[in-house]
């Protein structure tokens, strides 16, 4: 059961890059269940209308690369005139594949930073004339990658490393009107980050014996915590990552397992 009112986030205004499938969409049907008027992007025009659909309320689905800054920008302004300021911005695209670094080109390794780090600068960047400020919430969706060290993953880990400290930077830069913060899913369910991740049922039950709360995480989790960060009960959390993840972070549960017998 939400502690969240029904109409929290009446008369507000969402703009969520990469909101059109997994985590983020999960995020903006939230968001416009809590009243707000919702515009989700991605590359795939015909997704980002089906999206729309699917988040109802007036949703908008707009196309646009977050690597193309002037795109970007242009699909901003289209939200901004058809809903008004932004209340609440999230950047979320992001693209991730499992390789060694040997076995990667430079255009791999720079694809993932362009589209997760040069992507949220893009976003917030693009966005900062265009929010209702003060008041407005900045959210980036970043990822465990960007603080533990993961083989296979070194485009990951640098692109998120980097947003968790341009999220720190543009909440000094733009506070006091602005609150800059991310969030840090650990593994959720359903999505296509972990298909590509833990693409078989072994992974992902050794995956989940590690984690605190043993279970996956679901889009709701995160949803609800991306909606705690844009309310007012937030009002003085800025230049934080928020760990969504179960106690994924914290540490290997497993031996918890032994201890009680279970393992
Ligand atoms: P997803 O379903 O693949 O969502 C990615 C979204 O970004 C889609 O809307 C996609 O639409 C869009 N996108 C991708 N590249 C883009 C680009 N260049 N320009 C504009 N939009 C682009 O992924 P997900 O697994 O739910 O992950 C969502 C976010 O959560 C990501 O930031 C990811 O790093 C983070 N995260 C996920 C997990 C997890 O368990 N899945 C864990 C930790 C963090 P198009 O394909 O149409 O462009
Ligand atoms: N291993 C090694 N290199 C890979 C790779 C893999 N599994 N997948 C892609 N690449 C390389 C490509 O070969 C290419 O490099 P090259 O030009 O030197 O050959 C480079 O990465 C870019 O690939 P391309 O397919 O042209 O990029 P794109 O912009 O069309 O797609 C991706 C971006 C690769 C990140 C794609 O996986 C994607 O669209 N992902 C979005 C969904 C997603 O990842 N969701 C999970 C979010 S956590």
């Amino acid at each position: 059961m939400s502690p969240f009112r029904d109409d929290l986030f009446a008369g507000k205004t969402a703009f969520i890059a990469g909101g059109t499938s997994g985590i983020n969409l999960g995020i903006a049907i939230r968001l416009a269940e809590l009243g707000a008027r919702v515009a989700v992007c991605g590359r795939d025009g015909g997704k980002a209308q089906r999206a729309a659909e699917t988040i109802g309320h007036g949703a908008l689905g707009l196309s646009t690369d977050v690597r193309d800054y002037d795109r970007t920008r242009g699909a901003m302004v289209q939200a901004h005139e058809a809903f008004g300021p932004f209340n609440i911005v999230i950047s979320g695209a992001a693209g991730n594949f499992l390789a060694p670094a040997t076995d990667m080109s430079a255009n791999a390794f720079s694809t993932v930073v362009d589209i997760d780090l040069n992507g949220t600068f893009n976003v917030f960047r693009g966005c900062r004339d265009l929010l209702d400020a003060p008041g407005a919430s900045l959210i980036a969706i970043t990822a465990g990658q960007a603080v533990n060290a993961m083989a296979l993953q070194s485009h990951a880990c640098a692109a998120k490393a980097g947003i968790n400290q341009l999220v720190r930077v543009l909440a000094l830069e733009w506070g006091p009107d602005v609150r800059v913060n991310g969030i840090s899913p650990g593994p959720i369910a359903d999505t296509e980050g972990m298909k590509r991740l833990a693409p078989d049922p072994a992974t992902r039950a050794a995956h989940e014996a590690r984690i605190a709360m043993k279970r996956w995480g679901t889009a709701h989790d995160v949803a609800e915590c991306a909606v705690f960060l844009c309310s007012e009960a937030a009002c003085y959390v800025t230049g934080t990552i928020l760990d969504c993840d179960g106690g994924s972070q914290v540490g290997d549960a497993s031996r918890m397992d032994t201890a009680r017998g279970l393992a």
